[in-house]
């Protein structure tokens, strides 16, 4: 059969509010246009993060009710244990509340003044952590990973060259190395198997701890047997299995790839930083069989790393993202091309010509599609990155600008889908009609999430 359905039937629902055209303009103009500052209430589809936004199972459910909430020594906490070690093949395994606890964690052990780090690209709020630590953080994707039209398999691999040539010159001043599967700022693209090797090779040869930002390698371990020679009659948790194998560690966001709302981890082999980091852990996250979660998340967590590991779960994820890209290109949407696990990345340049990066275009997009169809998207662009130049009032605008619609696991049926891409496109088709947007007020730092906005007059 030609139709992919989703592989899960629907035991409980929760229900979504409409609201008119008018009332949304309404709200958006009291929160100053602000998508952040939406009561979640007053969005019918929300694109905004895939993280701890997905559905968990019925077994998942069952197992909260099994939870052993024990402070120490929890039955949970051995599930999860096992379940992670199975599935990672690391020895420690020690819980967080979610990704960037288990961060700061390893960034506060192993990062200081004067080094760098360097990764295909940080997440931000790795990014932060290293820069937190006084270390400098380095981004080396390869060069296709930044261009959004460019067809490339495997769009989040490290340029592997740039690092071994820094390397050369520099490896006594890196810690630890890291690689991020899925890519996500990078359009949630994936790092292919060989990539990883080669990339631990790299290290290897300076005794550079290797790790893996791990938060969507189930999504990572699918395209790899997609679309990697080898690769296709290997199950995913093989593949997961030689993916972890070639690091000696990872940090994990499980709010993604974990199918649960909240929980993470560190896992890792030496023994020496393992007790650094538990130790690191009770100070702010709690003991290390719970680390910040209830016995009931741990167990949660404990089955969706293994549900999240089947294949007709994976097949249909990463078919949502790209049905819902073939689509918009068909309509002549620019997007980030091929599409990755997790989102749609919307070129907003593309779609507003006429409005200059200082007017903001991705930040109008957000605000249409919000109007037109209740649809909540995020603006990865100039609002999130363009950089103060000093001394004057001008800024320099970021290098893509961009709308993530990211979507939770397991939530939105097909023709919710169906519906965002009517949303995109009606919206595509009244473009020229839209206008950009100045600052009126921000904070000193991410600004994205409180800042005020105002539509240029004219
Ligand atoms: N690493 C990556 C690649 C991520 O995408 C995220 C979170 C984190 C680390 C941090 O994990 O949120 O559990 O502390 N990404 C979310 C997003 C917030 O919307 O992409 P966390």
């Amino acid at each position: 059969m030609k139709t992919l359905i989703e592989p899960f039937k629907i035991k409980m629902v929760e229900a979504v509010r409409q609201t008119t055209e008018k009332e949304r303009g309404k709200i958006l103009k009291d929160v100053h246009y602000n998508i952040f500052m939406v009561e979640a209430e007053h969005i019918l589809i929300d694109f905004l993060t895939d993280s701890g936004t997905g559905a968990m199972s019925d077994r998942q459910w069952g197992a909260v009710m099994i939870g052993d909430e024990s402070y120490a020594g929890s039955r949970s906490f051995f599930k999860f244990e096992k379940a992670v070690r199975d599935i990672m093949g690391f020895k420690h395994i020690i819980p967080t509340h979610q990704g960037r606890a288990a961060e700061r964690i390893l960034f506060s052990m192993l990062a200081k003044k004067g080094q760098a780090i360097p990764n295909n690209t940080h997440f931000d709020t790795t990014r932060a952590n290293v820069e937190y630590n006084e270390a400098e953080a380095l981004d080396f994707v390869i060069p296709e990973g930044q261009i959004p039209e460019k067809i490339h398999p495997f769009k989040g691999n490290m340029d592997l060259a740039k690092l071994a040539e820094f390397l050369k010159k520099n490896h006594q001043k890196v810690p630890i190395g890291m690689t991020t599967i899925t890519n996500n700022s990078g359009g949630g693209q994936p790092v292919s198997m060989e990539n990883i090797r080669q990339t631990a090779k790299l290290y290897k040869k300076y005794n550079i701890p290797f790790f893996i930002d791990a938060c969507r390698f189930a999504e990572n371990a699918y395209f790899i047997k997609l679309r990697e020679k080898g690769y296709g009659d290997k199950s995913i948790p093989e593949i997961a299995l030689e993916m972890f194998s070639h690091a000696d560690g990872c940090t994990m966001s499980a709010k993604k790839d974990g199918l649960v709302n909240m929980g993470g981890f560190i896992a890792l082999n030496d023994d020496r930083l393992a007790m650094q980091a538990r130790n690191l852990l009770i100070l702010t996250e709690g003991f290390p069989s719970y680390g910040g979660l209830s016995g009931r998340d741990l167990e949660a967590l404990a089955v969706g790393l293994r549900e999240v590991l089947g294949e007709d779960y994976l097949k249909y994820r990463l078919r949502t993202a790209e049905y819902m890209g073939e689509k918009l290109i068909e309509a002549g949407v620019s997007i980030i091309r091929p599409t990755g696990g997790h989102a749609v990345y919307i070129d907003a340049k593309h779609f507003y010509p006429h409005i200059p990066s200082s007017q903001y275009p991705g930040q109008t997009l957000v605000c249409e599609l919000y109007k037109k169809g209740g649809i909540r998207a995020v603006e990865i662009g100039s609002v999130m990155f363009a950089r103060k130049q000093k001394g004057s009032k001008q800024e320099k605008p970021a290098v893509m600008e961009l709308v993530r619609l990211a979507f939770p696991r397991r939530v939105y049926t097909q023709s919710h889908f169906d519906y965002a891409i009517e949303v995109i496109i009606e919206t595509f088709k009244q473009r020229k009609k839209a206008r950009g947007f100045e600052i009126v007020w921000e904070p000193p730092f991410l600004r994205h999430f409180t800042a005020h906005f105002k539509p240029v007059s004219g």
